[in-house]
């Protein structure tokens, strides 16, 4: 009995061991990852098919997928049209430039981007991480997702009480956003087509974000913004959202 009692406690000890490297370690090794580093760098390294064009991404899902909450008529126009404006914008205005070859992100940090290039990279990028996070199979966040939007936020319905309230009250056209800063998460929006990777905008690293465009939800939600954010959260895969921390 006393033995059995000896062994529960040293498995408790090392449950405890690895909690605290879960928890604990994982984000300060996450906080030496340079995300601002040199080099190129990209999450959407695939998206683009030589060194100088970016390639609007495929969907992983049908455009009629996502429905009820994101209707197939807005997907279709949102990607083939918005986010391919984008991204034909983007590739005409770099050609030619010292942004020809580099990476999006490196082009999003650069100072002083000219105010097209911004525009449309931000747009390129922004849908980009869109489309990602999105899933018609939602998937709920891990423990170890959890235990860091609980340090951040106090629990995960005020970290989406936040989100929503930071989209809802974004004036216009714009994101809102969730990121990573190496210690913790974070939640802004940015207007237009910007984004926390640009230069005097509310940094960290974009880890799940909502476009709030009038585009992305006119035509099945009119002036109902919030209606629409409501039925984002239907859609997040947050293995996605976890797995960008580290990408
Ligand atoms: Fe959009």
């Amino acid at each position: 009995m006393e033995k059995k009692t000896k062994k529960v406690t040293r498995r408790s000890l090392l449950k405890s061991v690895l909690s605290f490297s879960l928890y604990s370690i994982i984000p300060i090794q996450l906080k030496a990852f340079s995300f601002f580093g040199e080099g190129n760098f990209s999450i959407f390294d695939t998206n683009k098919n030589n060194a100088m064009n970016f390639k609007l991404p495929e969907l992983k899902y049908a455009y009629n997928a996502l429905e009820p909450h994101f209707d197939a008529r807005t997907m279709e126009i949102h990607h083939s049209k918005h986010h391919a404006g984008y991204t034909n914008n983007l590739n005409n205005l770099i050609k030619g430039t010292e942004f020809e070859d580099k990476s999006i992100e490196k082009i999003l940090i650069s100072k002083d981007l000219p105010a097209g290039i911004r525009n449309n990279g931000g747009g390129f990028y922004n849908h980009c991480l869109f489309w990602k996070i999105l899933s018609p199979n939602k998937v709920d966040p891990s423990e170890r997702l959890l235990s860091m939007i609980n340090s951040s936020f106090g629990s995960f319905d005020k970290m989406k009480e936040d989100f929503s309230k930071a989209a809802a009250t974004r004036f216009g056209s714009g994101w809102a956003w969730l990121c990573y800063d190496g210690n913790g998460l974070s939640i802004c929006s940015t207007p237009n087509q910007d984004n926390p990777l640009m230069e005097g905008a509310c940094g960290g690293k974009p880890i799940l974000c909502l476009d709030v465009w009038e585009h992305a939800y006119y035509l099945n939600y009119q002036n109902r913004r919030p209606d629409y954010i409501l039925a984002f959260w239907n859609l997040v895969d947050w293995s996605v959202v976890e797995n960008n921390i580290e990408d």
